[in-house]
């Protein structure tokens, strides 16, 4: 099997034996050695690189980048970012002069972070460096040549070559198998998705490979069959109504959170605390969905927002409320052959809001997520949707909290009143992340904290700082 992209600028055509192989490990080989490993498994971006297609350019971890998802498209490593002479870029430069590196390990990757995010007028500096980590030099430097950089022109090598690698048809990709392993399946329409999974029902499908690519370098899994859905447009399209936004599967975070900036802010407030940059650019919703995580962060939110799920299986489709989908620890109401297709949920909720506690405020996971869905007749509540990661063995709604808020008043009584339904809706475990005990004081807190915020009190660290 073949790839072909652009690297640095040039045309690149790689044979492939291991559909798998990452493309920090494909980089080294090549003695391309500036893109550097720190951990393997997408936490400190030391490996960042740029990628670029008709979407634009981001900034990707390349430790949980598998070669497939490079076809087609154009790759930028540190190597490729200064200019053809020599010369360096501006964010280079600056970080020169803002002392900005000192054992020089995470800077490869910082630079990538940088020249992209320069790339793209970004200048929420902070918010794209969460995922890169510098143990010796302090972000401070490097937050002033990211600052200082960012009012100089850009190079024009960082432009050209503009022409992505035509890529080959699928018909090459569903050829047999081949040294063992099977070669990859890059669907380019849902359709043929759907028909090839229907089929091969034991494949691994794969979105952002940001829990996946965890399983080949963390837990040394062998994969023998994977899809890539990146490839697969219409999978990865967002349709708005008056009422609703409707999202597809192979939907990046990033993607979503644009999309739910206007009208929910306060999701797109979470979905800027999920994990990094680098992180939300690869990975899914569908992928966040499929996991059945306790953990992930888009289900509370979505089911607090009464998402509908839509599975499809071959031509075949069928729709759920998304908590419906969580059966238990690891399980979920999925078929063989069957995938998630798009998430359809409210795009206006006016009292909805969601919180995320994690150890640290940046790239972290969760230890509880709540989301909370209140309606309103007056000062009536006269429907309640609460919804939980971090609490059970799956995302979860808090049905006897909801129960004891509706036809209610707003009010801190109504709230203290129903406090205890927490405990009996959930018995959490205690895991290195947080408590039982911690969770459930914690889940308390959140039910008030949203009580607060709804009557206009301040009750976000960030709302309060001089
Ligand atoms: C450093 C780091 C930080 C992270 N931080 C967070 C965080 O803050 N919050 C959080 O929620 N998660 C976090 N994650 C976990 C991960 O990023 C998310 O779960 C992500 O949404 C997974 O999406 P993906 O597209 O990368 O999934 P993949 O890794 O591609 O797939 C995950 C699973 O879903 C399946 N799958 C993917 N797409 C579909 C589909 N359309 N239909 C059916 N099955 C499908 C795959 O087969 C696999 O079983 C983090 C991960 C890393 C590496
Ligand atoms: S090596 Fe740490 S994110 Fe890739
Ligand atoms: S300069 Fe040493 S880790 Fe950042």
């Amino acid at each position: 099997m073949e790839i072909t992209f652009l690297l640095n600028g040039e045309t690149r055509r790689v044979a492939l034996s291991d559909p798998t192989q990452s493309v920090l490990d494909w980089l080294r080989a090549e003695g391309l050695t500036g893109t550097k490993e720190g951990c393997n498994e997408g936490d400190c971006g030391a490996c960042t690189v740029i990628l670029t297609d008709a979407a634009g350019s981001r900034p990707l971890n390349a430790c949980i980048l598998m070669m497939p998802q490079l076809h087609g498209r154009a790759l930028r490593t540190v190597e490729g970012i200064s200019g053809p002479k020599g010369q360096c870029h501006p964010v280079q430069d600056s970080m020169i002069t803002h002392h900005g590196s000192q054992c020089g390990f995470c800077t490869p990757g910082i630079i990538a972070s940088l020249a992209c995010a320069h790339q793209n007028d970004q200048t929420d500096h902070d918010d794209l460096l969460a995922g890169n980590l510098c143990r010796c030099t302090g972000y401070a430097p490097i937050i002033r040549a990211a600052k200082a950089a960012s009012h100089s022109p850009k190079p024009d090598w960082m432009d050209s070559p503009l022409q992505l690698p035509e890529i080959s048809s699928e018909g090459e990709w569903s050829a047999g198998p081949e040294g063992g392993r099977q070669p990859p399946f890059l669907p380019r329409a849902t359709k043929d998705l759907a028909d090839w999974y229907l089929a091969h029902p034991q494949a691994t499908l794969i979105g952002g490979a940001t829990d996946v690519g965890l399983w080949v370098t963390k837990k040394l899994q062998d994969l023998p069959l994977v899809a890539f859905l990146g490839q697969c447009e219409d999978l990865a399209q967002i349709k708005e109504t008056d009422t609703h936004l409707t999202v597809g599967a192979a939907t990046t975070i990033a993607a979503l959170r644009r999309a739910v900036t206007p009208h929910l802010p306060s999701f797109a407030e979470l979905l800027r605390r999920f994990a990094s940059e680098q992180v939300r650019q690869a990975a899914t919703l569908g992928g966040n969905i499929a996991n059945g995580s306790p953990i992930g962060d888009t289900p509370p939110a979505l089911i607090a927002l009464g998402t509908t799920l839509t599975l499809r299986q071959g031509d075949s489709r069928r729709e759920m409320p998304l908590e419906d989908f969580f059966l238990d620890y690891g399980k979920q109401d999925r078929r063989a052959g069957e995938f998630v297709e798009s998430l359809t949920f409210p795009k206006s909720a006016l009292q909805f809001r969601a919180y995320k506690l994690s150890k640290r405020f940046d790239q972290d996971i969760s230890a509880v997520c709540a989301a909370f869905n209140l309606t309103l007749d007056g000062t009536t509540i006269t429907s309640a949707r609460v919804a939980f990661g971090g609490m059970a063995g799956t995302p979860k709604r808090a049905s006897g909290f909801e129960a004891l808020l509706t036809g209610k008043p707003l009010s801190d009584e109504t709230f203290r009143a129903a406090l205890p339904a927490l405990g009996l809706d959930f018995q959490p475990l205690s895991d290195m992340r947080a408590s039982a005990h911690y969770r459930l004081k914690a889940a308390e807190g959140l039910a008030l904290r949203y009580l607060a915020d709804l009557t206009g009190q301040h009750s976000s660290i960030l709302e309060v700082q001089p």
